[in-house]
């Protein structure tokens, strides 16, 4: 099998590429500059000239802050972008992989969000993606999305680094405490993108490391695992001046990934473990 991979040397791209290589999946890795989702005559003409199996897009403009500055770059990448390559896997006839979050949500629900549930984007980021989700959904019949959130990994600079960097500098971190959401390792998100796109279960998935907490226990936690004695205070999202609302609640229920494979990924807290020894 052949799998067109977008956005191939970001974070969870890196990843990905790997386990699909180390499972004899032919991989060919698009990024910038030499492939530029957002040129939609390019795209469109490269993925009917590289026919791939199976397309997973994963390009995006990803800065959550940056999106409501630069919103037509936004647009440009997260929108537009994704519509090239639905195009292009439309013409190919391939099914495609989309990658979302759970930032398309508002946040205001106290359980689990279920894959059906509505979006409803609080900030531009979010609107982007949700809108990038509707045009896979209304332009494809085989199609996946998969949700996902608060990603770590090591090819990128991610919640997990930053408190270690914050860390060296400085004896007290303020880190909010009330967002709560689900850790998720690049690695055991890759592996389960690997098992999905062999087979035919199209739909939306919700992808998470399992267990939930806020921003100021997931931070508790890399401090407590690396044995540093750094002081964790909690603060409210309002006391952080931020250019983009957080949903306070967007925890995904795994639900229908749970039931398609008969188990749920790990814990985070183990994950985490995980990454901080590689
Ligand atoms: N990180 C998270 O917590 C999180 C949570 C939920 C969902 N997601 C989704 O997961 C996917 C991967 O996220 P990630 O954290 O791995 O992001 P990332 O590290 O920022 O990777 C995205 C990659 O896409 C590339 N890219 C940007 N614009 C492009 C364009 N016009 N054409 C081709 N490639 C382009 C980026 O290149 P440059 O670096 O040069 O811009 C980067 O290599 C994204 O779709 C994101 O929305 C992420």
């Amino acid at each position: 099998m052949t799998i067109l991979v977008t956005g191939a040397k970001g974070m969870l791209g890196t990843d990905l590429c790997r386990i699909l290589r180390e499972n004899n999946v032919e991989v060919i890795e698009w990024d910038l500059p030499g492939n530029d989702i957002t040129d939609v005559t390019r795209t469109v003409n490269q993925i009917k000239r590289l026919r791939p199996d199976r397309i997973i897009n994963l390009a995006a403009y990803t800065d959550v802050d940056g999106c409501e500055v630069a919103k037509s770059r936004a647009y440009a990448v997260n929108v537009q972008g994704t519509w090239a390559v639905v195009l292009g896997a439309q013409k190919i006839k391939a099914p495609l992989l989309q990658i979302s979050t759970d930032y398309v949500f508002d946040g205001a629900k106290d359980v689990p969000y279920l894959e059906d549930d509505e979006s409803n984007p609080i900030n531009y980021y979010g609107l982007t993606k949700a809108q990038s989700e509707a045009i896979v959904r209304t332009k494809l019949k085989e199609f996946f999305i998969v949700r996902t959130s608060w990603l770590f990994g090591k090819a990128g600079k991610n919640f997990v680094s930053s408190i270690l960097n914050a860390a060296k500098e400085k004896d007290t971190l303020e880190v909010v405490n009330d967002q709560i959401g689900s850790p998720t390792y690049t690695v055991d998100l890759a592996q389960a993108i690997h098992k999905l796109i062999q087979t035919d279960f199209f739909g939306i998935y919700h992808v998470t490391n399992s267990g939930i907490c806020s921003w100021f226990e997931f931070a508790g936690e890399i401090i407590k695992l690396t044995g540093l004695k750094n002081k964790i205070i909690p603060i409210t999202s309002n006391q952080l001046e931020r250019a983009a609302k957080r949903p306070k609640f967007s925890t995904l229920n795994n639900h229908r990934y749970i039931k398609t494979f008969g188990q749920f990924l790990r814990p985070w807290r183990k994950a985490l473990a995980q990454y901080l020894k590689s």
